[in-house]
């Protein structure tokens, strides 16, 4: 399985490293880079994570056999980021992009700070780990779990959808990688030759719950509030009856409509 993934980049997805069952793909390109051992753009591709790691210390299960788990190596950045979390958000972009393509009938949004939503229930987590030496960035793991042909109907519970909900039948996870690789190549080098300012624009405005009043829980008291953006660190920014705020990840609650 994936043999067929041959993307048309130049640099991610040109080395591919399968794994039946890993502990997690981030945390082996992790080791990979440590021991000097990872080509830049190298892809991770893991059947069965039995460690698999999400955002805020949670972990990630998956199917195996059904949806996309996999990591990108990232070594040598073409430029400096003077924005701590642009890799974050050129890497969402991308996804987000991509599954508009897909299903662009379906309301697609970015809940921040990384996760994509298709009408209103998650389909695609992302967790990407920074190596910073002060400002200097020196490299990166980009890990994505993309539900495909997953069946999360019955359990209601876990808010999570697959694209097989939206296409019936199976879908060809080779032919989706392979794309999304593509994709996430050319998200990268429009930042490279756009700036930054371009994708954080996208990436704002794509955000779930952008410039629309609704109800936040923050220290403990439900507040009114619109969502303005995400500054560089990664931080929501939202407007309270005209102040704009800035939270830290795992501070506030925004509620998913059902
Ligand atoms: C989240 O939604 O909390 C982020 C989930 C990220 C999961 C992917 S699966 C491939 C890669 N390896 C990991 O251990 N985690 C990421």
């Amino acid at each position: 399985m994936f043999a067929k993934v041959k993307p048309n980049t130049q640099i991610i997805g040109q080395n591919i490293i399968y794994f039946n069952r890993v502990e997690s793909t981030n945390q082996f390109a992790l080791e990979l880079i440590r021991q000097n051992l990872a080509d830049n753009g190298t892809v991770l591709v893991a059947e069965f994570q039995t460690k698999g790691r999400g955002q805020l210390n949670k972990s990630w299960i998956s199917e195996p056999f059904e949806n996309l788990m996999f990591s990108i190596i990232l070594k040598h950045v073409t430029f400096q980021p003077t924005d701590p979390f642009i890799i974050n958000k050129t890497l969402t972009l991308a996804m987000y992009n991509f599954l508009k393509r897909k299903l662009p009938e379906q309301q697609v949004y970015i809940k921040w700070p990384n996760d994509i939503l298709v009408n209103n229930k998650k389909i695609c987590g992302i967790l990407v780990e920074n190596n910073f030496s002060g400002s200097t960035l020196n490299y990166s793991v980009l890990g994505i779990g993309l539900n495909v042909n997953q069946h999360f109907e019955h359990i209601q519970h876990l808010n999570a959808t697959s694209l097989t909900q939206y296409f019936g039948g199976e879908l060809d996870r080779e032919a989706l990688l392979t794309e999304i690789l593509e994709t996430i190549e050319s998200t990268f080098d429009q930042l490279s030759e756009d700036g930054p300012t371009f994708i954080e624009n996208s990436f704002n405005a794509a955000l779930y719950g952008y410039k629309v009043n609704a109800i936040f829980e923050i220290d403990d008291a439900l507040v009114m509030a619109s969502v303005s953006g995400c500054d560089k660190e990664g931080r929501l920014i939202l407007d309270i009856e005209g102040i704009e705020k800035h939270f830290l990840h795992g501070t506030i609650k925004q509620f998913i409509a059902q």
